[in-house]
């Protein structure tokens, strides 16, 4: 039988176990300390997330551009978030994850969208899921979705999945009319029962009144210093991404650290000196 949610998780910090569940992160926000949220995509990297100090998982649908390889969010279907996340959940058994839902996966119908969540949820093993958008149609869709009993993450501002409405990666809010458009969206998430919300590519000042605004925590990506936490995808982190938005900072270069890995074992392969003696089952000794 599966481990029933909310899940523990301790802290390399602390003694007392904690509970994750939404109300956490609503008590973070309360007390001020910053929320770290990091895509994970796959058990290798859900793993050192949980050993990390990290506060929880986003799989995001980014995963079709960063390991998938595709132009845009957009090909990403339901079974490859569900895939990913099953993934995920097996590297990272105690920690709180976040699922985004692809698109078109809550566009249309609602009786749809209430089960594309529930199987991200019970397939895909995630306690909440995530959604792009803040018009009154995707308001409907949170409100059926969280009727389930199923949390949400809501998302506005620059979202990926409406890359081509936008005409590319635009940076949101920066009128005086769509400011105020992205700021009464977030009050509707909320309203709508969104348990948090992700601010991605809006000016700093709009991050700021929002998470001033709202109670549920907002995690920023490219939103400023100002939201209740930031999130960021693992590969611009680690340095093991082909691009670098003006958001992105990266604490590792693994792009550098992988090739050259490469390079090494491919130089000792060809020069006979890998596989040496301490690598080799019962090797061939030459007396
Ligand atoms: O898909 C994703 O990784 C995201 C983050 C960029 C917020 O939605």
């Amino acid at each position: 039988m599966a481990k029933e949610t909310p899940r523990l998780m301790t802290k390399n910090n602390s003694d007392q176990p904690i509970v994750l569940n939404t109300a956490h992160f609503l008590k973070m926000k309360e007390s001020g300390e910053k929320i770290s949220m990091i895509t994970a995509y796959d058990y290798a990297m859900a793993k050192c997330f949980a050993a990390s100090e990290a506060d929880l998982i986003l799989v995001g649908d980014s995963l079709g551009m960063v390991v998938l390889g595709y132009d845009n969010t957009l090909q990403v279907t339901l079974d490859d978030m569900i895939h990913h996340s099953k993934a995920v959940r097996r590297g990272a058994p105690d920690s709180f994850i976040i699922t985004d839902m692809p698109y078109l996966s809550y566009h249309l119908e609602i009786r749809e969208s209430k089960a594309n969540a529930a199987r991200i949820m019970v397939e895909g093993r995630a306690n909440a899921v995530k959604l792009e958008g803040g018009s009154a149609s995707r308001i409907e869709a949170i409100k059926a979705i969280v009727d389930c009993e199923i949390p949400v993450c809501a998302h506005i501002g620059l979202t990926p999945q409406s890359v081509n409405r936008f005409g590319g990666y635009k940076v949101q809010g920066k009128t005086a009319a769509a400011h105020e458009i992205i700021f009464q969206e977030a009050l509707s998430v909320e309203a709508a029962g969104a348990f948090m919300l992700v601010l991605e590519g809006i000016p700093e000042l709009l991050g700021q009144e929002i998470s001033q605004a709202v109670k549920i925590p907002t995690i920023g990506i490219g939103a400023g210093r100002y939201t209740d936490g930031q999130v960021l995808v693992c590969n611009d982190l680690l340095g093991y991404a082909d691009m670098r938005p003006k958001f992105v900072k990266s604490w590792a270069d693994l792009n550098s650290v992988v090739t050259n890995a490469m390079n090494e074992y491919s130089r000792e392969v060809k020069a006979g000196s890998f596989p040496s003696p301490e690598y080799i089952y019962y090797p061939i000794t030459n007396k």
